[in-house]
Order: C-alpha cells, then structure tokens, then sequence
C-alpha cells in the first residue's frame, strides 16, 4: 500500500527550497508536521496499513518526520546567517574610500602686515600698546587738540555712541593714554596697532580699517629721530633701496607735521600709474608731538619732546600685495583670501 509517501516528502523539499524567511519556514512547518500537517495525517493513517508492511512504513514516516524537522531546522539557520550576511555588508564602513581634504585656513593678509610691521618696530626698541576701539570724545579728540568746533574734526566723522563716545577714529587716543599712564616716566616708545572707523566707503576707504599709531618722548628727540626711524621701518617693509620724503602737512596734535612718502615700488620713483606719475606713494601721517598733547598727558615740553606717526595698514597692504580695491579685504573672496 502507498500513502504516497514519496509525493509528500518532493513537496515538501519544493516549498521548503522556495522559502524566503522564517516565518514561511514556520507555516510550512505547521503544513506539514503541525496536528492536521501531512506527515501527521500520514502517521495517522499507519493503522489502515496491511500488518505485514506496517514495520515497514512506519520506519518510513520516521525517517521522513524527522528528515522534514531537520531540514527545516537547518533551512532556519541558513537563512538567519544570510541575513546577518546581509545585515553586516550593508553596515560595512569602506574605509578604502579617499578621506575628504580639510580647507586650510589662512592668516588674513592684514594680520600678516600688522605682524611685520609689529615686529620691525619691536626690533627697534617699540613696545605693543592697545587702547579701547569704542572711545571717549575726550581721548579721540580732545586731548589732541581738537576741541568741540574744531574743523579738523569734519575730516573724521564718526560713528557715534552718544555725545561723548565714539567709535575711534584714529589709533592717536592711545598716544595720550599711554602718556597719561606712564607720565613721568621716560622714554615712551610705542607702537599702537588696532581697528578704527569712519564714514568712509570707496576703493580707497572703508568704514572699518586698521592704524599702527607710533610714540616716541624723550629728551632731546628731534624730527630726525622721526624720519630715521620711518626711513628703516620702510626699507624693511618695502625693501633696502626705498627712499622717504617728509612733505609739509597739518594735524592740530603734532607741530610741525608731516606726510610721509615712499619712493614708488612699482616704479622705483620714475612715474606711473601706481603714483600718478609723481613718483611718491603716500604711507602715513606724522609730525612732532604738540606741546600742548605734551603737558594735558602729564609731561613737560619744556624738558621732554616726541614724535608720532600714523600709518594706515590696508594702505601698505595694498601697496606690498599690489591689491588695487580695499573692499577686497573685507568681502571674504577665497579666490583672494587664497
Ligand atoms: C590720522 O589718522 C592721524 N591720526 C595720523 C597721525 C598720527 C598724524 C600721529 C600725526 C601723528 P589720517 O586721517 O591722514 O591721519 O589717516 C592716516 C592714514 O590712515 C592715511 O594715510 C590712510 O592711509 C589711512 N586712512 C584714512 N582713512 C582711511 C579709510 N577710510 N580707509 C582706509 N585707510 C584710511
């Protein structure tokens, strides 16, 4: 007698090689070994069997109840491990991949001309001075002789706090806290780098620009100190064969006073475009420091004199960098930056 056996197990095998995952495993399972499964129903009807062929069949339905439960056992590890398999290749960090480059940042080229400026002046015995950019009237104009109604100021309008505080105009309020601070201490000899501010705004003036204010007081320090020290401090920044003039000038905190002058570095002094023809590239504002700035910051003229100069820094970056717009250094173009 057949129970068809043979039918069951192929079937059997078919389903259990086309399932996906376990939870089919689990219904073919049931299918065939649950209560009304195949295989059970086929046991069930071992008793119908002719006595003589029951050992027989019996030991068949074994055999194939226990080939059906470990096939299905080790179908269910198979596919767990694909899985983790799977799992495993798809949370797999490639680390051949080429690391992406970091953007190196770069000093901003007016730091790296206040840095040079500051060190040729340090070399010379100057020592680094800072006062606040948010000023009182009283130290931005004032005590520089510039009183209230005083035209010098229209030169350098500012942004105002309130009446008496400003945005600083210039770095020369430090001359006088400086003084003030050390009187009667002598000699002074500062440099004083920082921001300044002015409604300002064209290729050549910013709102925002930088100074290095320089002080010397001392005794018996003439206009020749002034313009050594400014004849070094340029063959160093713009090379050994620059030459200086003083023109005559005016700034109500320095008499006499003075623009200076650099022999063109494009030109080398004969003319061009650089220069308008005139050969000069103008740098700084400077002069001998007025007596009265002198005495209201607690030092005597009749005993001790000085000198001060002014430079503007974008100016000399301009001219070292050959950088034809100001505005440059303040849009943050990398293109320039770099
Ligand atoms: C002064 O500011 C004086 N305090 C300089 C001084 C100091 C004279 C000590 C005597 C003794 P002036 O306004 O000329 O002077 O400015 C000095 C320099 O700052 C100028 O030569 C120029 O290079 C620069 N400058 C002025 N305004 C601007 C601006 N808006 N943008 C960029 N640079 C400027």
């Amino acid at each position: 007698m057949d129970l068809g056996i043979v039918e069951v197990q192929q079937s059997f095998e078919e389903e259990v090689c086309q399932a996906g995952d376990a939870e089919e495993l689990e219904k073919i399972r049931v299918r065939y070994l649950g209560k009304k499964g195949k295989i059970t129903a086929l046991m069930r009807r071992l008793g119908q069997v002719p006595p003589e062929q029951r050992p027989a069949i019996g030991k068949m339905l074994n055999r194939l109840k226990e080939h059906a439960e470990e096939v299905l056992a080790s179908r269910l590890e198979e596919l767990k491990s694909r899985l983790s398999e799977e799992r495993k290749e798809k949370e797999r960090l490639d680390i051949t991949l080429p690391g992406r480059p970091f953007q190196i940042g770069r000093i901003h080229p007016i730091t790296l001309i206040l840095e040079e400026i500051e060190d040729i002046f340090v070399s010379m015995g100057f020592q680094v001075a800072e006062g606040p950019d948010v000023e009182l009237d009283y130290y931005n104009f004032e005590a520089l002789n510039i009183p209230r109604d005083h035209p010098a100021r229209d030169m350098q309008d500012s942004f105002y706090i309130d009446g008496e505080v400003l945005l600083r105009t210039h770095t020369s309020p430090v001359q006088v806290r400086t003084m003030e601070s050390m009187a009667p201490e002598l000699p002074v000899r500062i440099i004083a780098p920082g921001k300044v501010y002015r409604r300002d705004d064209d290729v050549t003036h910013s709102p925002m620009f930088h100074q290095v204010e320089g002080l010397a007081v001392d005794r018996h320090i003439t206009m020749g100190d002034l313009k050594g020290t400014l004849l070094l401090f340029s063959r160093e920044m713009f090379g050994r064969e620059r030459e200086i003039r003083l023109r005559p000038s005016f700034f109500p905190f320095t008499e006499p006073s003075a623009e200076v002058d650099i022999s063109c570095i494009i030109c080398d002094g004969s003319g061009c475009r650089v220069c308008s023809e005139t050969g000069w590239l103008e740098i700084l504002g400077a002069g001998m420091v007025h007596p009265q700035v002198l005495e209201m910051s607690g030092y005597d003229p009749r005993e001790v004199t000085g000198y001060a100069f002014g430079m503007g820094v974008e100016r000399i970056a301009m001219l070292k960098y050959g950088i034809d717009d100001i505005r440059l250094f303040y849009t943050n173009d990398l293109r320039m930056l770099k």
